[in-house]
Parts: structure tokens; C-alpha cells; sequence
């Protein structure tokens, strides 16, 4: 088993001014570090007005219903040559933005995913990406789609349904590699997280008990840099390639007066100055994490006051370096 990969998540090319320069930073280091391909988190960013007018065009006026409502076209399609261009393969997983102005079919096809939940193997290791962006009813599971889920209440987010337990729960036993899971929303943590993921930690404990099926779990959407231990296995919560998101209550002026206008969310984050990303290597070792640091653009959450029972993990602008062992029981 050997295997490297660059992993980023929550770029939000509909927040941030200079996405550009950021995938710019992302794809050099990718190839600087001879990462093999890309693993991103979801929330990157959702179809461009130009896409979903070709490829979903019953959907186009929906699209106004997009939280982050920012016409951020060229960026967007300049993004997405840039990945192409880069010649690495590029994995995802759906990130609740990513359906902002679509549904999961549109964002799928975008991203060039074979379908909301998959797996994928490289260097010995079986990917297994989950699809977190479900919504609790008292009829069932709802996918988010169209930025349905803005005003529902938090207890109903997040949530993997049965189904998608049951083909994890097989995939996991059925796996000869060893498997790593990828999905938005954390799957260790207890805050922003997949309401449901006790059963995810049942199944990766009964996975493990003669031997290591899987051996960690990467997650987006907090904008943290954090690891919880569930049943042994690291949970590793990848900070945002742009900002930590701190919300209307906390907004700031950080940049000029055109800037803030033309990206009008952009006062409710504190930016990361650089992007931020991690370069992984996974051998039967061990599993290396090498990080980036960075620095805020202006005041720190910590400055500004933001309350730091609202996160998980200590805000921090970085990804930091870190190392486990898998060595085999
Ligand atoms: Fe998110």
C-alpha cells in the first residue's frame, strides 16, 4: 500500500475574491509534493450559471436561490480548466453548497462523479466517498437540492441515510484494501456533523475487530483543522482552502470597498491569507499528513471575539503536519 494525494475542501469560490490564485497555490503544490491526484471535500463551489443552463436548463431560474448568490462565472469555468489542465485525476465528495443551484444529478455530472455515494481505489487504498447532504423528514430522507435546506433546523441536517449505511457496511467487509472514508460533514466530530454517525463508528468498530479495515476519515464543511479518535481511527476534519466561516453576527470589513460589494459574503469569514491544503501519504506504516500554514487577513476569530464553544476544533489558519501509526494488530 502506498499511495499520495492532495486533499482540500471548502474553497467557496462564491465567497472569496481570489479563488484563482488559490487553486493556483493548491495545483502548484500538488505538483511540487508529486501528489498523484486530488481528493477535494466538497463546497468548492456550485455550477456555473453558463453549466446549468447547457446541461439542466429546467433548473436555471432556481438558481436564485442560491445562498451564496454571487456571479462568480469566469472563475468558476477558469477553476475547472485549470483542474483539467493539471492532468491529475480529481475525486470529490458533495459538499452542501455544491447543491445550491442544482440538484445532486446536475452537481454529480459537474463534478464528474459517477454518482452521490462511490468508491474509488488508488495505491492500495479503497476511497470511500459517502454522500452526507440528506435532510431528516417525517417522510423519509431528502436530498439536498436547490438550497432547500437553509431554513431547516440543524437537527435535521446531515444525515446518511439506511441505504447508504447498509451499501457502506458491505463495501467496508466485502473491501481487500483497506478503506479511508471521505465525506462533507464530519463523521468524528460532534458539532456540524452527520447527525447519525454513531452508526457509521459501529460499523467501522465491527470492520476493525480482526484486523484494520479502515483506517481513517477525512471531512470538510467545519473549516477546522482537528482529529477525533473514534474506535481507534483517526477522524481528521480538513480546514478550508479560504476562510473560517463566522457568520452575519461577526462581520468585518477586510478589504476594499469593490471587493466587499462584488462578493458580498465575504465580511462573514475570517480569510485564510494563502490556501490551505494537505499533501497525504499512506504506506502499511502509517498514514503522514503534511500541512500548510497560513495567517488571517485582518482581526482572528479569537480577536474579534468569536465564542469558541461554536467549533469543534480551535479555530486556526492552518492544516497541520501529523503522523499515525498502521502498523497491523
Ligand atoms: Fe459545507
Amino acid at each position: 500500500m502506498k499511495t499520495k494525494f492532495l486533499v482540500f475542501a471548502d474553497l467557496h469560490v462564491d465567497i472569496m475574491h481570489d479563488s484563482v490564485r488559490r487553486m493556483e497555490q493548491i495545483l502548484a503544490a500538488a505538483k511540487e509534493k508529486g501528489a498523484e491526484y486530488i481528493i477535494h471535500l466538497g463546497d468548492v463551489m456550485y455550477p456555473e450559471a453558463d453549466y446549468v443552463r447547457r446541461h439542466a436548463p429546467q433548473d436555471f431560474e432556481r438558481r436564485g436561490e442560491a445562498w451564496f448568490l454571487c456571479e462568480r462565472d469566469g472563475e468558476k469555468s477558469a477553476i475547472r480548466q485549470m483542474l483539467k489542465d493539471s492532468g491529475l485525476k480529481v475525486y470529490g465528495v458533495l459538499g452542501n453548497h455544491d447543491m445550491d443551484a442544482c440538484d445532486k444529478s446536475t452537481a454529480c455530472r459537474y463534478w464528474n462523479m459517477p454518482a452521490p455515494h462511490y468508491t474509488f481505489t488508488e495505491g492500495g487504498v479503497r476511497f470511500i466517498a459517502l454522500d452526507s447532504q440528506f435532510i431528516r423528514t417525517e417522510d423519509g430522507d431528502e436530498d439536498f437540492a436547490y438550497c432547500n435546506y437553509r431554513h431547516v433546523p440543524w437537527q435535521q441536517l446531515h444525515f446518511i441515510p439506511d441505504e447508504q449505511l447498509e451499501w457502506l457496511e458491505k463495501t467496508i467487509f466485502a473491501s481487500e484494501e483497506p478503506c479511508v472514508l471521505l465525506s462533507h460533514a464530519a463523521l468524528g466530530d460532534d458539532q456540524l456533523c452527520v447527525q447519525n454517525r454513531s452508526r457509521v463508528w459501529d460499523i467501522v468498530r465491527r470492520g476493525n475487530e480482526n484486523g484494520r479495515r479502515v483506517i481513517a476519515a477525512f471531512n470538510g464543511h467545519n473549516h477546522a483543522d482537528g482529529v477525533t479518535m473514534r474506535c481507534g481511527v483517526p477522524f481528521i476534519s480538513i480546514n478550508s482552502a479560504s476562510n473560517l466561516w463566522m457568520g452575519e453576527t461577526w462581520r468585518t470589513t477586510r478589504f476594499s470597498q469593490q471587493i466587499s460589494q462584488d462578493y458580498p459574503h465575504i465580511g462573514c469569514t475570517a480569510p485564510y491569507r494563502d490556501a490551505l491544503y494537505a499533501v497525504i501519504t499512506i504506506t502499511d506504516e502509517e498514514l503522514a499528513m503534511e500541512g500548510v500554514t497560513s495567517e488571517y487577513v485582518g482581526l482572528s476569530p479569537q480577536q474579534v471575539g468569536l465564542p469558541r464553544q461554536m467549533y469543534c476544533h480551535e479555530p486556526v489558519p492552518m492544516t497541520r503536519s501529523r503522523r499515525f501509526e498502521l502498523r497491523r494488530k
